[in-house]
């Protein structure tokens, strides 16, 4: 949710805080801050809005520290002002601190400090912190290099939920501490140097080379040392993770958008997700993978847990893994399945998608499903984000850092790479034609060139944009696998371009939506599926005597003459049809924010990664 990043080395502070906070506003955006360690203590700067407000504060530009901290936020606690910003202070502005994700029992803790003597300027959770650390340091007796550590690790110590902080005290110039439990932040090292960031895309211009936090690992930096230790204080030997994303994927790269860049990288993305794992000649290669015919045929059920959009990837992953692999899979939202006493047991894998790896619900469902006694499989794009690092075992989806707020070419990677895991399940349980198998992988390697071809439908798309973006209503209809798409589409429309939408499987319509349909209002339909694209027609046919505008995304021959406008995508196999299906609607949700003038990246209320539940 919110976004931090902290630097130390040999350099000003401040203008590389700056830099890396406009690149992590997408997590937060209601108020941004600064602290830095200067000749005369610690500086504070921070202010409700973006961070270009507070890169506009007078003083900003005579930071000279050479360590500083900084955050961006996106409001859980205490509404968006200057007071709630970060970096909190203790009391006697010893320590700055930062934090991103959510403290449980503040309240009881501030009762605590409260009544130990300390005063509470904010509302939010976060003040507690730099409070509690300054109680533990102020208790300690003991005058040796650990006692800020000591006091940092106390205060995490009571702590209950989620959390990464970077801390600096005016009294060790040279030293960050930061430590992280269930939200992200990584360490970004080089020589003379450290980045820290929520997430790597911020820092990556500035390193390829990265350390990776478990939970409770506090670590002290220095501007030439990173040293870390366990919870009992112990050092642990840590190696650095070289991370082969380029920097230049997290610019724009002249476009005017991430989403609009990122729905024109899908024809790499998809290449990389395959990557390596698609031949014609041999078996699905997954070597990251342990599963032997024996597991999989002893499996009762298969979960796919996630989120959003990574939800509705899952949908295609049960279409293909029933269908190929005669498994039965169950798809759950994650903050559903976490408190829904899933059936759960060794009979069970449970396979959870996550482009960050960081969403707080599919973590805990995660750890919910270990406890339970099942295996679990992460997929996530991130390398040695949370997710991955919890499950027993994990692919990557290789899209290449997302950075827009909607997700679209993470969307298609999973997809795509829940098919393949589909592929690979049906090869070791020999239950389905080779040649059948055969023709799906050509297909696959045949997506990249036909995602290019989808991708030519842009301009009618712009021009049919121009014709509803001031609709308040529009529908989405599918059956199928077609419904899957549906459904993120018009999550795509509604989140960013703020039009109330809604999708319905389109037998269903006449079971109660069709009251909603009145002359003008836009229903869009996909039609890939050939057995059932007369079905489809019909309750289109359905909607359009009630006086519907209809917009069609099919690869079928149809009477086109029926429909206001009809984009044709090329023909695939119906397993990954969303993958290109998706495309032109992607488009439409981006052209319709931009109709409207809106933030397409940053929109309201929401944030890239949703670290708290
Ligand atoms: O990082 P995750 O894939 O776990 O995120 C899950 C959802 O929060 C995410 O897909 C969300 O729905 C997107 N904003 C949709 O565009």
């Amino acid at each position: 949710m919110c976004g931090i990043v902290g630097y130390i080395g040999t350099k000003k502070a401040c203008p590389i805080l700056l830099a890396g906070l406009s690149r992590l506003e997408y997590r937060g955006y209601d108020s941004a801050g600064i602290s830095t360690i200067e000749k005369n203590g610690l500086s504070l700067m921070k202010d409700k809005g973006r961070v270009k407000n507070l890169s506009n504060l007078d003083g900003i530009d005579n930071l000279e520290g050479t360590i500083g901290i900084a955050h961006t936020r996106w409001a859980t606690h205490g509404k968006p002002s200057k007071e709630n910003s970060h970096p909190h202070q203790d009391n006697s502005q010893t320590f700055s601190v930062v934090h991103n994700g959510i403290i449980e029992n503040y309240n009881e803790i501030r009762k605590f400090l409260t009544d130990s003597g300390y005063n509470f300027y904010s509302q939010t959770d976060t003040e507690v912190i730099p409070n509690l650390i300054h109680f533990y340091f102020s208790k300690d007796t003991v005058n040796d290099e650990l006692k800020f550590l000591r006091a940092v690790k106390n205060a995490c110590l009571d702590l209950k939920g989620s959390f990464a902080i970077e801390v600096i005290s005016k009294l060790y110039p040279e030293n960050m501490i930061v430590v992280r439990q269930d939200s992200p932040l990584v360490i970004g090292t080089c020589e003379n140097e450290k980045y820290l960031s929520s997430d790597i895309p911020a820092i990556l211009s500035y390193t390829r080379d990265f350390y990776l936090l478990n939970d409770l690992e506090f670590v002290v930096l220095t501007k030439n040392s990173a040293k870390f230790y366990d919870i009992n204080l112990k050092l642990i030997k840590k190696e650095t993770q070289n991370i082969e994303w380029n920097a230049s994927s997290a610019e724009k790269d002249g476009y005017d958008d991430f989403m609009l860049k990122e729905i024109y990288e899908q024809p790499i993305a998809i290449r990389e997700t395959i990557g390596s794992k698609i031949s014609m000649d041999n078996k699905c290669e997954f070597d990251e993978l342990p599963f032997t015919k024996e597991y999989l045929k002893s499996l009762n059920r298969i979960y796919i847990v996630a989120c959003g959009t990574a939800m509705h990837a899952g949908l295609s992953g049960k279409n293909a893994i029933e269908k190929l692999c005669k498994i039965p899979v169950e798809v759950d939202i994650a903050s559903e399945f976490r408190y829904r006493n899933p059936i759960i047991d060794k009979k069970t894998l449970c396979i959870f998608i996550s482009q960050s790896g960081e969403t707080a619900d599919t973590i805990a469902a995660l750890k919910l499903s270990k406890e339970k006694g099942a295996k679990t499989l992460a997929i996530s794009n991130v390398i040695g984000s949370s997710i991955t690092r919890e499950a027993d075992y994990c692919i990557y989806t290789h899209a290449g850092p997302e950075i827009a707020v909607a997700s679209t070419k993470a969307y298609t990677s999973q997809v795509l790479l829940i098919n393949i895991l589909a592929i690979y399940f049906a090869e070791i349980l020999e239950n389905c034609e080779t040649k059948y198998l055969n023709k799906l992988k050509n297909d696959i390697l045949a997506l990249p060139k036909k995602i290019e071809e989808t991708l030519k439908c842009n301009d009618t798309i712009k021009d049919f944009s121009k014709k509803i973006y001031q609709e308040k209503d529009v529908f989405f209809l599918g059956r199928g696998i077609d419904e899957t798409v549906a459904r993120e589409a018009s999550l795509k429309l509604k989140e960013i371009s703020y039009i109330h939408s809604d999708s319905y499987p389109a037998g269903e319509l006449k079971h109660g939506p069709i009251a909603l349909i009145e002359n003008g209002i836009t229903v869009i339909s996909i039609l890939t599926d050939n057995n059932l694209v007369k079905k489809t027609v019909s309750n289109i046919q359905e909607v359009i005597t009630r006086g519907a505008k209809t917009l069609v995304i099919t690869n079928q021959e149809l009477d086109k003459n029926m429909f206001d406008i009809v984009i044709d995508i090329p023909e695939t196999n119906c397993f990954i049809s969303p993958i290109l299906s998706v495309i032109p609607l992607q488009l439409l949700a981006y052209y319709i924010s931009k109709e409207k003038g809106l933030d397409v990246d940053k929109p309201r209320n929401l944030a890239k990664s949703v670290t708290v539940e």
